[in-house]
């Protein structure tokens, strides 16, 4: 890929990128969320033109229009989120779009379908039942259908758009050998990724993009985390987070006896007590589906407890309107930020004011202010560094990381007692992930109370004072975070008690 530029109103989401693939390669190509590896990838799978810029294929210069002029040219790309059908069986599915068809050209042939399915499977070692359909099966075996899909169609180069996202480590493992297998067989592959940890086992060398520009390719075996993750921020990153020493304060959350049905009417939550005082960050660690959804949704107003209760500040707030809790001094940074942390269609303007909305100077006399609206946004965007066009384009537009921050600074503004940040850094890249931690140990520095909820045992003990292991919808034990060693929580998660 030549001198490759890319615009976006507002936006230059490739800036004269120079991109080469060797045969038979692994390249990661690595960058924060919004660095523009998806437009570049994008523009070589022809989803989109170029504004400028060419493209050569063993030599050849080609205009890549549509998908179908770059599956004719040997490329096959798995997007983020997969585009299968859940009813359609894996088969069905890999065949989709090129099927074959009997002698008289009409009658789809699903003998030949399976057939030829199970031949490329055995070929690149992608075991897959042709016969299960979608919705029956893992995410890890959705992702070897979609690579599977794209061999059928004849794809040399493979470009896989984050595909460790939704993985579990074993299934990451599985795909690292899937993806050496391939490359043995002539194959290349290209692996967008935001993340720093697996790349080093899984890749030849690493392309660093960021803001649209292409920063440098490195020999992965030459380089380190640490210089990988300078090279694509564009400044030294504190992948430790600095603490100073704190005295706790007053008691500002009790929880007493809690518990709570799910949907279905399945107790999640099972008589759970503990307390987050002033100035320190309780986590609760445990593995995901323990009852953690379930606490925070009870905490935050968004699910009724079935029993025991809930205290701010010494007063009672079990069972009381979201709206009340909010005004009582919590802020919430949500699981997920999509549901229920941001209105996608709304203006980030409007998104900074969720809340806060029917109050002045944002509201007045029932009329929402949007000079006051948007000022506010304006000065927000900045002391957040939301990487944003301006204040007036919708949040879904904004990359995972933006999201968050718009989120942030909306919960912090409000300066709460206390802060409950449930999976705050889930599929955020390093540069945002610093900077989240650091207004989260910022709020305890300020002698706020945080709960922090995560999944990412690294992240519970870089930050929290104090850890609660939750298991089965009860805390099995609370440790100080400065003793807690990570094979003791592991213990705790699967159900040891300490
Ligand atoms: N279809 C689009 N319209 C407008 N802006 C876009 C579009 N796609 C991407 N962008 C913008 O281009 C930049 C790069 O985005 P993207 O390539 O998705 O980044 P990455 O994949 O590295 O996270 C971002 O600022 C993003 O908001
Ligand atoms: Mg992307």
């Amino acid at each position: 890929m030549k001198n490759i530029t890319k615009e976006f109103p507002g936006v230059k989401a490739n800036d004269n990128v120079n991109f080469t693939l060797n045969k038979g390669e692994i390249r990661v190509l690595l960058g924060e969320n919004g660095a523009g590896k998806t437009t570049l990838m994008n523009i070589l799978y022809g989803l989109y033109e170029p504004t400028s810029g060419e493209i050569y294929i063993n030599g050849e210069k080609v205009e890549i229009k549509n998908p179908t002029v770059a599956i004719s040219h040997g490329i096959g790309m798995v997007h983020q989120h997969f585009m299968l059908v859940p009813p359609f069986t894996i088969a069905e599915n890999i065949i989709l779009g090129s099927e074959p068809t009997r002698k008289n050209g009409i009658k789809l042939d699903m003998k030949k379908a399976i057939e030829d399915v199970k031949e490329i499977s055995n070929k690149y070692g992608l075991a897959v039942d042709p016969n299960a359909k979608i919705q029956d099966i893992s995410v890890g075996m959705q992702q070897r259908v979609e690579i599977l899909k794209a061999l059928y169609k004849g794809a040399d180069i493979l470009i896989l758009d984050e595909p460790t996202a939704v993985l579990t480590p074993q299934e990451i493992d599985e795909l690292a050998i899937i993806l050496k297998k391939l490359t043995q067989k002539g194959k290349s592959v290209i692996l967008i990724t935001h993340k720093l940890k697996e790349i080093m086992g899984m890749s030849d060398k690493v392309t660093i993009i960021r803001r649209g520009k292409l920063i440098d390719t490195v020999d992965t075996d030459k380089t380190t985390s640490d210089e990988l993750a300078e090279l694509m921020v564009g400044r030294k990153v504190n992948l430790v987070v600095d603490k100073k020493e704190m005295k706790t304060g007053d008691t500002v959350l009790e929880i007493n006896k809690l518990s709570a049905v799910d949907q279905r009417g399945v107790v999640k939550v099972k008589g759970i007590s503990f307390e987050v005082k002033a100035g320190e960050i309780f986590a609760i660690a445990g593995v995901d589906g323990n009852g953690q959804t379930e606490l925070v949704e009870v905490l935050t107003g968004l699910r009724k407890a079935k029993g025991g209760n809930v205290s701010l500040n010494n007063k009672d707030i079990t069972n009381t309107k979201t709206k009340k809790i909010i005004e009582a001094g919590v802020g919430h940074i949500p699981e997920d930020r999509h549901k229920r942390g941001l209105v996608l269609d709304f203006s980030l303007s409007e998104n900074m004011i969720l809340g806060n909305h029917y109050e002045a100077p944002f509201s007045k006399n029932g009329l929402l202010n949007y000079n006051e609206i948007n000022k506010h946004a304006v000065e927000l965007i900045g002391e957040f560094d939301v990487r944003t066009p301006n204040q007036h384009v919708k949040a879904k537009s904004l990359s995972g990381g933006n999201q968050q921050k718009v989120i942030i600074a909306r919960e912090l503004y409000r300066d709460p007692d206390l802060l409950i940040a449930a999976q705050p850094t889930r599929g955020l890249d390093v540069g945002a992930i610093e900077f989240v931690h650091k207004r989260i140990v910022e709020q305890r520095n300020k002698g706020k109370a945080v709960l922090l909820v995560s999944l990412e045992l690294d992240e519970v003990l870089a930050l929290a004072d104090r850890i609660g292991v939750i298991y089965d919808g009860n805390i099995v034990g609370i440790v100080n975070a400065k003793d807690a060693t990570e094979k003791e929580l592991g213990v705790m998660m699967a159900g040891g008690k300490k």
